[in-house]
């Protein structure tokens, strides 16, 4: 197998199209010898951020996945663990896992955050420390301050004192003074939806790649929009349904998706930008339970898959629900931290710093039930201050 090494010396940071073929004006350029039959121009290669696509330049040996040939001059994704060999004509050409991603990932770390509104104290001394590949839940009861903590971290809202770094190669980047260089990282899903009623989800999705991907072609941005909903759980047959379904609201009386289906639209339209922090403000809100684990599960498959640091506020969720994430932070009334550390070290604390037990209940009620008896408040935070940093797992 011939390896490209020289891909190497291309320089190989973000989005590139590397053009393969004979002629000296290709970025890899290869003679007869080591590729029998190459095209002047045979096949390039382009990359959006971490997808990799490749497309045949109508070269007369042809371009080959796994021995089919690609179609003249149309896209084609290369799926890094789903192809075994490609051919340019007869000659395999190995492929580099480090072109499949195309950027470093992004964790997120903030100090301690302050914010008040007109006087009222909404967020008082909240912190986060995520990593890629990691899903973190924010919980506590309505008006805790679960909202404003994201909007902080989303870089919306500024605190009054505390930073929120984005971590990248373990350099802190500071979210509120870089602003512009971090938002492509971040995908930010808001509780109520924007979406436009009147348009299908195809057509939205597909506005919505025009505006980011100036430079993407009707091809790959059909193919992006397929593939990310293919992710989120439609087969072929309610894939077609789903995409040419009129989006709808209430409020402007066009019937259209379902709760659960406009859950899942709203979410593509965070995916197909390819975030690499997904902030979900209720992902699940208005869900039947056996939905919202759906729509966990396929966050926890996305967030492990792509190394995304994931950190959504989430409403009562089911046991398995609850299990799914890593980490746990429980804010309490008045936007102070009660617990952060390992979901699965949650119900054991309380356990121990209340003298209480769970038994076989629902964990998330159990720890909102706690929140919601004042007579726990100073065992709590006695708790927090003498015990919790015996239960709290390195982050
Ligand atoms: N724009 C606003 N103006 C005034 N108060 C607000 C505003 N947004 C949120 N708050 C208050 O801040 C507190 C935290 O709100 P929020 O983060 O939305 O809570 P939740 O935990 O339910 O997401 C609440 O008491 C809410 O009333
Ligand atoms: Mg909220």
């Amino acid at each position: 197998m011939k390896e490209f090494d020289k891909y190497k010396s291309v320089g190989l940071n973000g989005d590139f199209e590397i053009l393969i073929g004979s002629s000296k004006t290709c970025t890899i350029c290869l003679t007869e010898k080591e590729v029998p039959e190459i095209a002047k121009k045979h096949a390039v290669l382009k990359r959006i951020r971490d997808r990799l696509f490749i497309k045949d330049f109508a070269s007369k040996s042809g371009t080959f996945i796994d021995n089919h040939r690609l179609p003249k001059n149309s896209w084609e994704e290369i799926i890094q663990q789903g192809f075994k060999e490609i051919k340019l004509g007869n000659t395999p050409i190995g492929i580099d896992a480090q072109l499949f991603r195309g950027r470093p990932r992004i964790g997120i770390k903030t100090t301690a955050l302050h914010y008040d509104i007109s006087g009222k104290i909404v967020c008082n001394g909240a912190y986060i420390q995520a990593q890629p590949g990691s899903m973190t839940a924010i919980m506590g009861p309505a008006g805790c301050g679960k909202s404003i903590l994201l909007d902080l971290i989303n870089g919306y809202r500024t605190p009054n004192s505390g930073k929120v770094f984005a971590i990248r190669d373990n350099i802190p980047i500071n979210v509120h003074h870089d602003y512009s260089l971090v938002r492509e990282w971040l995908g930010y899903l808001p509780q109520d939806d924007v979406m436009i009623p009147e348009l299908t989800v195809y057509q939205s999705l597909n506005y919505c790649l025009r505006l980011q991907f100036t430079c993407l072609n009707q091809q790959i941005r059909e193919y992006i929009i397929r593939q990310t909903c293919q992710n989120l759980g439609f087969d072929q047959v309610r894939l077609e349904k789903f995409l040419h379904t009129v989006i709808g609201s209430a409020e402007s009386g066009i019937r259209g998706l379902s709760g659960g289906e406009r859950k899942r639209a709203n979410l593509a339209h965070e995916l197909i930008a390819m975030p690499l922090v997904l902030l979900l403000d209720e992902p699940t809100s208005g869900l039947s339970s056996v939905d919202a684990d759906k729509i966990v599960r396929l966050l926890q498959k996305l967030t492990q898959l792509d190394d995304l640091t994931t950190i959504a506020t989430i409403h009562q969720p089911s046991r398995d629900t609850f299990e799914r994430f890593d980490n746990l932070l429980l804010m309490n009334y008045d936007g102070t931290v009660i617990y952060y550390g390992s979901t699965a070290q949650a119900v054991p604390y309380f356990e121990f710093v209340t003298e209480t037990t769970n038994t076989d209940r629902n964990p998330a009620e159990y720890l909102l039930e706690i929140l919601d008896k004042s007579d726990y408040n100073n065992k709590l935070i006695n708790g927090i201050a003498k015990e919790q940093f015996k239960f709290i797992m390195p982050l």
